[in-house]
């Protein structure tokens, strides 16, 4: 059987396409820096969050040298923290967030990065970031929720570590007055 040199050519071209297709579609699952949210971050109840001991007064918390915890509640239409006050972190850090949502479904993505999850209700996303360079994130809400969905935004400030360590221990300080 004669095959037209057009012909092949086309078989080839086509041949290449999906082996192109199934190299993107590998590399967005499994390539560099992409990861997929599971449910390890584990569950809360959405009517009790304001009794939780870290969904009550959610915000961040040191865990070791350089790394840290964020608990972060979305709720119509505000990011606790984020909205009302930034979100601190220490430049050169490792960030584990705990996201959940107190009412409705929300979206978490920390603008110009790949951070970005569904808030769910009962649900804890779980997943961590690597801050470099002080500067500043937006944080917006990418789901729709609500009236409010369009105005649902905050901001991550990514601090020199001497001045967060002193913002952090008035924080700390201000927390233990207050209990
Ligand atoms: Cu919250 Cu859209």
């Amino acid at each position: 059987m004669e095959i037209h040199a057009y012909e092949k050519l086309w078989l080839a071209l086509a041949l290449v396409l999906i082996v192109g297709f199934i190299g993107t579609i590998t590399y967005g699952a499994a390539g560099a820096g992409i990861d997929m949210i599971d449910d390890k971050g584990g569950t809360v109840d959405p009517a009790t969050l304001d009794q939780h001991p870290k969904f009550g007064d959610p915000g961040i918390e040191r865990n070791g040298e350089n790394s840290y915890d964020v608990y972060v509640v979305a709720r119509q239409f505000v990011f606790e923290p984020g909205t009302t006050e930034p979100l601190r972190v220490p430049a050169g850090s490792t960030v584990t967030f705990h996201v959940t949502a107190a009412d409705v479904i929300h979206g978490f993505e920390v603008v110009g990065t790949n951070a970005n999850t569904m808030a769910i209700p009962g649900q804890v996303a779980e997943f961590t970031v690597e801050f470099g360079e002080p500067g500043e994130y937006g944080m917006l809400c990418n789901e729709y929720c609500g009236s409010g969905h369009h105005v649902m935004e905050g901001k991550i400030v990514v601090m020199e570590q001497e001045a967060f360590d002193s913002w952090y221990e008035q924080q700390q300080a201000q927390g233990e007055a207050e209990n």
